[in-house]
């Protein structure tokens, strides 16, 4: 039997069999209300939209859209919040704050299973990465609350007041944790806007802080999309906007803040280098390009979205990698063994083929595995970009999709100057034997993160964050206090 007989057969006889997770357990309203002051409520002019499940199309739940007035009402609850809650010992804050970490661990399977429905990533995702980190937050800043004048010695840092907190579709409920946690922690109060495709673990979350019994109107939930977004950036009491989103959001709130007083902190887009020196652990490495591109099905700010190869091993890594790409599994975000979920939307699938068509159309070589894709819902494929350079577009622009754009190098200043070529600067990966060379890249690449023989890898208490265009501020870590603390 040839080799190739032999690889056929094996895919043949060994497919897995289903391993869907249960959604008996999970109770979802038909209809969600806005979160404020502690209760839910209506919103003012009765408007409503519909989030769905991005792997069949179909409608989950309606939920609330805030406007103008009902931001109004939201960020007049956290202010008349932010009195007593700022001025509470750090200890009892903290408690609160531990109190909602607990909660989301206790019911870490209904959010998991949530966020997979309403979002489209995979359940093993969800279950082993999002919901873990986002409770591991809200553990790590319920720490600081007490110790603040540590975080700081010889300052006294007070809280900054109302925070107007957006939030993206990729991490929705960690994004929530990485937003809310250090803010109440410091003594702010909050209104926070989930995505709009995106809502439901937010919402849930709402219901875990009534829950908690965290004093009203301390966090406000408000969904809507960007007009509501721009209603929280707009409002004249709100004292610091924190975004997480497209760079062209970002540039927009900058201009809307500037003059203002209102602190700012973005974490928008990236355009992550992966860099394999020729003395990597090849088959690590493959498999942390796997991880760079394919993990959120490339709906990641810091996604290893440019690899480049050291020309030596490149038709090997190269190999590999196809290799490894078609067993990737493409299918229900629920199911246990899935490896690449849904595309989160239609929007988002739009943008993404558009990039191929454009990679295509610049003469690059693409290699896609032959698989089937569901019927219904948003699918992309995996795909490799080779014989891709400088000036392609699909190596420059963010894509936030499966696509990877793969080049050569030869020696280290190439490898860095090409790095360092994008109007980006949030991730970097570099995989090579020699603790040397990772020391002098960490230094000469232009990222808030590298990481040296791993990649996408996250914990409460490092700091992460970009240059350039890819935003400012950190989140995370003792750097993530910074951001909701003044000194006199
Ligand atoms: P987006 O930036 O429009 O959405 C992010 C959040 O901002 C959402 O909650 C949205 O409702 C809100 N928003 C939208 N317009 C607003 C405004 N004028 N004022 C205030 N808030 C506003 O991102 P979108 O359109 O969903 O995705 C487009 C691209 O953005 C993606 O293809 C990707 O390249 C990038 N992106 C980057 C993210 C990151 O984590 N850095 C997350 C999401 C998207
Ligand atoms: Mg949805």
């Amino acid at each position: 039997m040839s080799k190739k007989e032999n690889t056929n057969k094996f895919k043949a006889s060994w497919t897995y069999d289903k391993a869907p997770e249960s959604t008996d357990h999970i109770q979802i309203k038909k209809q969600y209300e806005l979160f404020i002051d502690g209760k839910f409520v209506k919103p003012v002019k009765g408007k409503y939209f519909d989030t769905t499940n991005p792997s069949n199309d179909k409608k989950i739940a309606r939920v609330a859209e805030a406007t103008k007035e009902d931001v109004n009402k939201a960020v007049k609850a956290a202010r008349n919040a932010f009195k007593n809650w700022s001025t509470l010992d750090g200890k009892e804050r903290g408690k609160y704050v531990f109190r909602i970490a607990r909660l989301i661990q206790e019911r870490a399977r209904e959010f998991a299973v949530i966020e997979s429905l309403d979002g489209g990533k995979p359940i093993r995702e969800s279950r082993d990465i999002d919901i873990p980190l986002a409770a591991n937050h809200f553990f790590y800043y319920a720490g600081w609350a007490d110790k603040l004048e540590y975080a700081f010695p010889n300052k006294k840092p007070k809280p900054i007041g109302v925070a107007g907190q957006i939030i993206p579709w990729n991490f929705p409920l960690l994004m929530a944790a990485w937003k809310l946690a250090p803010a109440l922690a410091t003594g702010n109060t909050v209104v926070l806007k989930p995505a709009e495709t995106t809502p439901l673990t937010a919402l849930r979350l709402a219901e875990i802080i009534q829950q908690s019994g965290l004093p009203d109107g301390v966090v406000n939930i408000v969904t809507g999309a960007g007009e509501t977004g721009a209603s929280i950036v707009n409002h004249p009491d709100v004292d610091k906007i924190a975004f997480t989103g497209s760079t062209g959001v970002g540039k927009y709130i900058q201009k809307a803040t500037a003059g203002t007083g209102k602190k700012l902190t973005l974490e928008l887009g990236g355009k992550g280098a992966n860099i394999i020196f020729e003395d990597a652990a090849i088959d690590q490495a493959v498999e942390g390009i796997i991880n760079a591109i394919f993990f959120n099905q490339g709906h990641v700010c810091c996604a290893g979205s440019r690899l480049f190869v050291q020309e030596s091993v490149a038709d090997l890594v190269i190999r590999k990698l196809k290799h490894r790409i078609d067993t990737l599994i493409i299918g229900d975000p629920l199911d246990k063994n899935t490896d690449i979920g849904a595309i989160n939307s239609k929007k988002q699938l739009q943008t993404i083929k558009n990039y191929i068509t454009i990679g295509l159309n610049e003469g690059a070589e693409i290699y896609q595995p032959k698989c089937t894709l569901p019927k219904f819902g948003n699918w992309c494929a995996p795909t490799l970009f080779m014989n891709v350079s400088q000036s392609h577009r699909i190596v420059q622009e963010e894509i936030f999709g499966p696509v990877l754009a793969i080049q050569t190098f030869r020696t280290i200043d190439e490898v860095i100057e090409k790095a360092n070529n994008t109007p980006y600067g949030l991730s970097a990966g570099v995989w090579t034997d020699k603790g040397s060379k990772i020391f002098y890249l960490t230094q000469k690449l232009n990222a808030g993160v590298v990481w040296a023989n791993t990649f996408n890898k996250f914990d409460a208490t490092s700091p992460f964050g970009g240059y350039k265009e890819s935003g400012f501020g950190r989140e995370g870590g003792l750097h993530g206090l910074y951001p909701y603390v003044k000194f006199d």
